[in-house]
C-alpha cells in the first residue's frame, strides 16, 4: 500500500525538519514538553501496569527516539521505535546504538503489521498521528498489539482549535514556537500539514479502527490552567464486537420514544 498524497506531504516535512526537530527536542526548546507533555505520555504508558505486563512497547512515529529511550530506562521495557523518516531513525540509532529503531512508514505497517516484529504489549503514539485517514493504521496496530493498550498523545482539540472553527480539517504547523525560524544552519522550518480532529471525531475514528477509549486525560499547564494536550488510552475491541455503530441517538428512528 502506498502512502496517501497527504501522508507524503507530512513525511516530506519531517524529512526536511529532522535536524531542527532533533535539536529542538533534545535542547528542551519545546515549552509544552517541558511543562508536562513528556511526563504525561510516560506516565500514561506506566499506568497500563499492573493490568498489563509491559515487556515490549512500540513507539510509533518515534522521531529521534527520546520516548523509546525514556520508556526503556524508566519503565524497564524493551522498546521498538518506528518512524518514516530515515534521518530521524539514523539520529535515534546514533543516540542509542543498543536500541531497536526501524525505518518504516505507516503505509508499510498497514501493508504488513508483522514488519515491526511484534507482538507488543503497548503502543505509544506521541504527537505522531497526523493524517486524515487513520483507519488502516489503527486496524494494523490492533494486529500488532491484540491484547495491549494504545496510548495516544495529541494536541488538545479545544486549545489547538485556536480562532478557527471547531471542525475537522487540514491545518498547517509552522513550528513558529519551536525555537525560532532558523535551524542549526539558519534554515527555516518546513511547514507541516496536519489533520485537526474534534474530540468526537477522535473517539469515533478510534472506535471505527477497532479501539475503545478506556481513559482520557488532559494534562494541564500549571501556569495558564489550560490543557497542554489530550492523552487517550485505548484497548482493542474484540473482533466479534467491533461492528461499526451506525445510528447515533440523534439519528434514532422517528418512532423512538
Ligand atoms: C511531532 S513528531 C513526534 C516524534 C516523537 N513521537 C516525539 O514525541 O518526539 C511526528 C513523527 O511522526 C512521524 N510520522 C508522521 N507520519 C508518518 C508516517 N506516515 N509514517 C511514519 N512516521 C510518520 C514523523 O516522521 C515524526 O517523527
Amino acid at each position: 500500500m502506498a502512502a496517501s498524497p497527504t501522508d507524503r506531504n507530512i513525511q516530506d516535512s519531517w524529512h526536511d525538519n529532522a535536524g531542527r526537530w532533533t535539536l529542538a527536542v533534545r535542547s528542551g526548546a519545546i515549552a509544552s514538553r517541558r511543562a508536562g507533555t513528556d511526563s504525561a505520555i510516560v506516565e500514561a504508558v506506566a499506568r497500563l501496569r499492573p493490568a498489563a505486563v509491559l515487556e515490549h512497547v512500540l513507539d510509533l512515529g518515534c522521531g529521534e527516539g527520546w520516548l523509546a529511550r525514556r520508556l526503556r530506562d524508566a519503565a524497564g521495557c524493551r522498546v521498538t521505535g518506528a518512524d518514516g523518516s530515515a534521518e530521524l531513525i539514523r539520529l535515534a540509532r546514533e543516540a542509542d546504538p543498543d536500541g531497536r529503531y526501524l525505518h518504516a512508514d505507516y503505509a508499510a505497517i498497514v501493508a504488513d503489521p508483522g514488519c515491526l516484529g511484534g507482538p507488543f504489549d503497548a503502543v505509544a503514539a506521541n504527537f505522531s498521528l497526523l493524517d486524515e485517514d487513520l483507519s488502516g493504521l489503527l486496524r494494523a496496530l490492533a494486529v500488532c498489539a491484540p491484547a495491549g493498550g494504545l496510548v495516544i498523545q495529541t494536541v488538545h482539540p479545544w486549545t489547538a482549535c485556536g480562532g478557527g472553527p471547531y471542525a475537522d480539517g487540514w491545518r498547517e504547523e509552522s513550528f513558529a514556537g519551536f525555537g525560532g525560524s532558523g535551524g542549526p544552519g539558519g534554515e527555516a522550518w518546513s511547514p507541516m500539514p496536519w489533520y485537526f480532529r474534534t474530540l468526537e471525531t477522535w473517539i469515533g475514528d478510534l472506535r471505527d479502527g477497532g479501539w475503545r477509549v478506556a481513559d482520557l486525560r488532559e494534562p494541564a499547564d500549571l501556569r495558564t490552567g489550560r490543557p497542554l494536550s489530550l492523552v487517550l488510552t485505548c484497548m482493542a475491541i474484540p473482533a466479534e464486537r467491533s461492528g461499526r455503530v451506525t445510528a447515533s441517538p440523534r439519528e434514532a428512528p422517528a418512532s423512538a420514544p
